[in-house]
Formats: C-alpha cells, sequence, structure tokens
C-alpha cells in the first residue's frame, strides 16, 4: 500500500512530539517535512524541538521548516505554564543533529502542494493555523489541491482551556483559524471534546516507560511533566493526548466518532474570542464544513500509540 503523504505543522509541545513520533512510527505515513509555528512556546523553540523530536525517532532525513513567529493579527500568546519554559519540559533535551531546512515553511508547503500530485497531500496542524492560512492566502491554488486536513484545536462541550470560550490553538490565532475553516477544504477536527477522553493514566505511563527504547524513556517523561497542569485543573487522571488523535486518526479512524457539522470561528469578540461555534445539533442552515470528532476508543487509542512507539529507537 501506497504510504500517504503528510506535512505536520506543530509547536512542540509533549503531546506535539507524541503525535509526530506517531507518524514516524508508522509506515502508512510519509512524512514530507515537519513546518514549526509559534505557539506553545516562540517559534525558536517549536523550530528547535522539533529537531529534537525528529532525532529521537532516528529520522533527521525529515526537513524541518520554520515558519510564523506571530498570529496573523495578533500579538503571540504561549502556554509555558503548560508544557515549561522549553515546551518540552520533562526529561533533559539533547541538542538537535541536525540543522534547520533552508526556506520558509510557508514556502514549503506551497512548493510541496503545487510539486506532488494534486490530492495526494494531507496537511496535519497541531498548533495555531498561522502558516497553513498564510500559504492559502499566498497561493489560493493549493486549496483545490489539499485532500483533507486534520487538525487538532477547537472545543463544544468542553469549552475552552486558555479562556471560558476557547481552545488555545484556535484562541492564538483566529483570524488564520477562520481563513482554514472558510476554506472549502475538507476538515476533520480533532477538539477538546475528544481529546479530554484520551488520558494517560499510570498504567499507560507505565506502559511508555516499559517499551525498554529510548523513545519511550521520552514519552514517559514528557507525559509525566505534562499531565500536572491538567490533573490539577480538570481534576483528571492524567495528560490529554491531544495531537496524538490527529496521527491515529489516520492510522485508525474506526477509534473515533463524529459528525459532519458546521464550525464557525468567533474572531470579533474579546469575551469570546477563538471560539469554536459548532452546530452540533443542527440549529442552523449553515453548510456542514467539518467532520467534528466527540468519542474515541481511548484503549485502542493507547494500543495503537504504545505498540508504534516500540518501533522507534
Ligand atoms: O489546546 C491543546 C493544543 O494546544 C495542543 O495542540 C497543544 O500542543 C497546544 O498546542
Ligand atoms: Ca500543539
Amino acid at each position: 500500500m501506497t504510504p500517504r503523504k503528510i506535512i505536520i505543522d506543530t509547536d512542540p509541545g509533549q503531546d506535539d512530539a507524541v503525535a509526530i513520533l506517531l507518524a514516524l512510527a508508522s509506515p502508512e505515513l510519509d512524512v514530507l517535512g515537519l513546518t514549526a509555528v509559534a505557539g506553545n512556546v516562540p517559534l525558536h523553540l517549536t523550530e528547535r524541538n522539533a529537531r529534537i523530536v525528529r532525532d529521537l525517532a532516528g529520522r533527521t532525513d525529515v526537513p524541518v521548516y520554520s515558519g510564523a513567529e506571530a498570529p496573523l493579527e495578533r500579538g503571540l500568546v504561549t502556554a509555558e505554564h503548560v508544557h515549561g519554559k522549553t515546551g518540552l519540559d520533562g526529561p533533559p533535551l539533547p541538542e538537535p543533529k541536525a540543522p534547520l531546512a533552508e526556506g520558509h515553511a510557508v514556502d514549503f508547503l506551497i512548493d510541496t502542494l503545487r510539486r506532488e500530485p494534486a490530492g495526494t497531500v494531507t496537511l496535519v496542524p497541531v498548533g495555531p493555523l498561522t502558516n497553513i492560512a498564510m500559504a492559502l492566502q499566498r497561493a489560493p491554488d493549493i486549496a483545490a489541491r489539499i485532500p483533507e486536513i486534520v487538525l487538532m484545536g477547537g472545543a463544544y462541550f468542553e469549552v475552552g482551556n486558555i479562556t471560558p470560550a476557547a481552545e488555545f490553538n484556535i484562541y492564538v490565532d483566529p483570524e488564520a483559524a477562520e481563513i482554514v475553516f472558510r476554506s472549502g477544504i475538507p476538515l476533520t477536527v480533532m477538539p477538546l471534546d475528544v481529546t479530554h477522553k484520551a488520558l494517560t493514566t499510570r498504567a499507560r505511563v507505565d506502559a511508555f516507560a516499559a517499551l525498554g527504547n529510548e523513545t519511550g524513556r521520552m514519552v514517559a517523561a514528557w507525559t509525566d511533566f505534562f499531565e500536572r497542569f491538567d490533573k490539577e485543573k480538570y481534576g483528571s487522571e492524567g495528560a490529554p493526548l491531544h495531537d496524538p488523535c490527529t496521527i491515529a486518526y489516520l492510522l485508525k479512524p474506526d477509534l473515533f466518532t463524529g459528525r459532519r457539522i458546521n464550525v464557525e470561528i468567533e474572531t470579533q469578540s474579546d469575551l469570546t474570542r477563538g471560539m469554536t461555534v459548532a452546530d452540533w445539533w443542527r440549529v442552523t442552515d449553515r453548510e456542514a464544513n467539518a467532520y467534528f470528532v466527540g468519542d474515541i476508543d481511548a484503549d485502542g487509542f493507547f494500543a495503537l500509540l504504545t505498540e508504534r512507539l516500540a518501533r522507534l529507537p
């Protein structure tokens, strides 16, 4: 079977790191590159972290491009309170083994989408949508060439994690999110509604550590660090593995259930900036623009994740 070509747009972040590792461990996927965006931490750290994670997978061949250092129209909001000052707090971090690829992430997105046959490159954004929106603004022709965008962002029943109304990725750059959600490109959305059901537990983290490889040790240390914020805030047992839900969906879509609905982005109100207004109950006649995922087989998700991480160094 021909591997599915993807580009992961990312702001590592411990959960981004697990998503990248899952993708690089899976032969069903061909990761053409990682594009870094400012989000959890500033860009100089997210691009560095993306290089560290690809090294951990033994994949210095996968290019990392540096992208947008700030949202389209607003100041950057970061989340060191969740991810630590490096963005990958938890274990000691090695130095990246290889440099950034030459060129801007947005140019890489545009050039790759224009070069590869139409309909063959799926975008997987797991941070603020600034790079994706910039690419669509600069090269509107690429929209018709993108078969699907599978993104982590938004919330409906779970409401917000950075404000009472908004999830972080959308909140940071709501104008970018509006461009993506109005692009007409088939969207699959992993909101907090589903990612808050992909929770680590002691047993699940111990299973990572028991893999006996460096990947397992790093992922166990990252999830141990990452979980303290959500345990304190939500009283949950562990950390929600937000971003890996996108990759798991590409590998095993049957692990997830959702609805095709309309989702609009709040960009005008300061109070509800970045809210994903999801018409889950279809009370409007607004056109469905997203497959909005609400549920997950969490045991199946962690079994897949653990089995794939075992394949890495
Ligand atoms: O709200 C969760 C999202 O924000 C995840 O992608 C996490 O990595 C942060 O970027
Ligand atoms: Ca992220």
